[in-house]
């Protein structure tokens, strides 16, 4: 990979959280109770937790001095109105419609837009809003580019979605049939790789083409902007919100959840132009969200969700951002330890199956893994893999494994340092030079569907 320089924090600590260190002994009895899954471990006994860059930001001293400001009128906060305007400055649709959190804002555009038997294609959909199309009895279509299931191809924009098969698509089960066409950036589950400009002028030129509503899963947009910035020809002088803006434009509206790249800990929201939808999903809203100007959130919430929103457009803040999780990329692959290239926005993806060449993919190397890390050093990361995403093969005995068996290695915004970044890269260095002794695990007990969160194992 070329030179990758670790830039200074584009800001200084004015609160600190203390972090937890634990003896191994201590991490070997947690493991134990925890089932070897990760999700069982208390906060308080992870030392670095890169389980999810969700929800999981720092707040800047504006955000929270916005927090002070909050108005929790029932109806008509003023923080709605700051919000209204800071969204409708940077996406532009004319509704915004504020949620608790990204699910709930897919759940009530997808109650609207989508009927049983409908399809939905998308780059690649993230497990929220495919099992918010499941759940209405339509089918969750991934459409992205066969690049981005290839680890080491160099491909600059591998979250765009193949507009050969969406046409084809379309043809084949005919345009009446789709419900809307959703494109995610970045594509969260294939990688966290962005999707180009010129993709999203083609997927919405097919979709105005054959009137299918095209939506953006914008959960990480600033982040896709600042690739745009510096990969696409002709977008290096734009600003990070001139090209937001250029994004949105091509769209009918977006979902979010503004607990990625709004630099908040709970909020999302879904923002469109259509006035006759935008008025069912308030009603929607209404019957389990909350009144349209809050939505299920504090007016505190909606301050800082505003702020955020503003804060993330700033380029220092990204070019730090990316580099840092490039950064941790670098320190690995010069490791030899082997990740997924180009290294995406928010995290950094181990190929677990090729660092744990031992261990066949029924033992799941990616969850071996996770457990292995958090034994060496308390750091937290979570499998993207078999046991996340296997399926039953058609006579219901064994497992289809995914393409890909990742561990996400997602870094929080704004929380950790360049010596937190090193200390991961240690832990993972160490465990790769003595790879053979990680074990390979059963499964001792599960519950379907999402069977990561409650699956118990045992090493083999
Ligand atoms: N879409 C994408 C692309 C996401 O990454 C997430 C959440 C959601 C929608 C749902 O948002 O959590 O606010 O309801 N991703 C988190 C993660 C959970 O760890 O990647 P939510």
């Amino acid at each position: 990979m070329a030179e990758i320089k670790m830039p200074m924090e584009p800001f200084r600590i004015k609160v600190v959280e203390p972090t937890h260190k634990t003896s191994r002994e201590e991490r070997e009895e947690i493991l134990r109770k925890a089932g070897l899954n990760v999700f069982n471990i208390p906060a308080e006994k992870v030392t670095i937790d890169l389980l999810t860059d969700s929800g999981t930001s720092a707040m800047s001293d504006n955000q929270w001095a916005g927090m002070m400001l909050g108005d929790e009128s029932y109806a008509g906060s003023k923080n709605f109105f700051h919000l209204e305007n800071s969204i409708k400055g940077i996406f532009g649709f004319s509704h915004v419609i504020p949620t608790h959190q990204g699910r709930a804002a897919e759940r009530i555009l997808f109650e609207a837009l989508v009927k049983e038997g409908y399809y939905v294609p998308n780059n690649i959909h993230f497990d929220t809003t495919r099992a918010n199309v499941e759940v209405r009895g339509a089918h969750a279509v991934n459409l992205a580019v066969d690049e981005v299931y290839d680890p080491l191809s160099d491909h600059p924009f591998k979250g765009n979605i193949d507009t050969e098969k969406l046409e084809k698509f379309i043809q084949e089960n005919g345009k009446e049939k789709i419900s809307l066409v959703m494109m995610t950036i970045t594509n969260n589950s294939g990688g966290g790789q962005p999707v180009s400009l010129e993709n999203i002028k083609k997927v919405s030129g097919i979709c105005r083409n054959y009137g299918i509503p095209f939506y953006f899963d914008a959960c990480r947009f600033a982040e896709n902007s600042y690739f745009i910035k510096k990969r696409e020809k002709g977008f290096a002088e734009k600003s990070i919100l001139d090209i937001a803006r250029e994004t949105f434009s091509f769209a009918d509206g977006a979902t979010m959840s503004a607990k990625k790249d709004a630099l908040v800990n709970i909020g999302g929201f879904v923002t469109l132009n259509d006035d006759e939808l935008a008025g069912k999903l308030k009603k929607l809203l209404i019957i389990s969200e909350g009144f349209p100007t809050y939505g299920g959130l504090a007016g505190r919430d909606l301050e800082a969700i505003s702020r955020g929103l503003e804060e993330i457009l700033e380029e220092d803040f990204l070019e730090h951002r990316i580099a840092q999780v490039h950064y941790l990329g670098k320190l690995l692959d010069d490791a030899g330890v082997p990740i997924y290239k180009p290294v995406g926005g928010h995290a950094v993806y181990i190929l677990a199956d090729k660092f744990l060449l031992h261990i066949s993919r029924d033992q799941y190397p990616g969850w071996a893994l996770t457990v292995a890390l958090f034994r060496e050093s308390g750091v937290r990361t979570v499998e993207i893999g078999g046991v996340m995403f296997a399926k039953k093969d058609e006579k219901g005995e064994g497992e289809i494994f995914p393409e890909l068996e990742l561990v996400r290695l997602a870094i929080p915004r704004r929380v950790y340092t360049a010596s937190h970044i090193h200390y991961v890269a240690d832990a993972l260095k160490k465990l790769f030079k003595n790879r053979e002794k990680i074990k390979g695990l059963k499964i001792v007990s599960q519950a379907l569907p999402l069977r990561h969160f409650t699956v118990r194992m045992e090493e083999i």
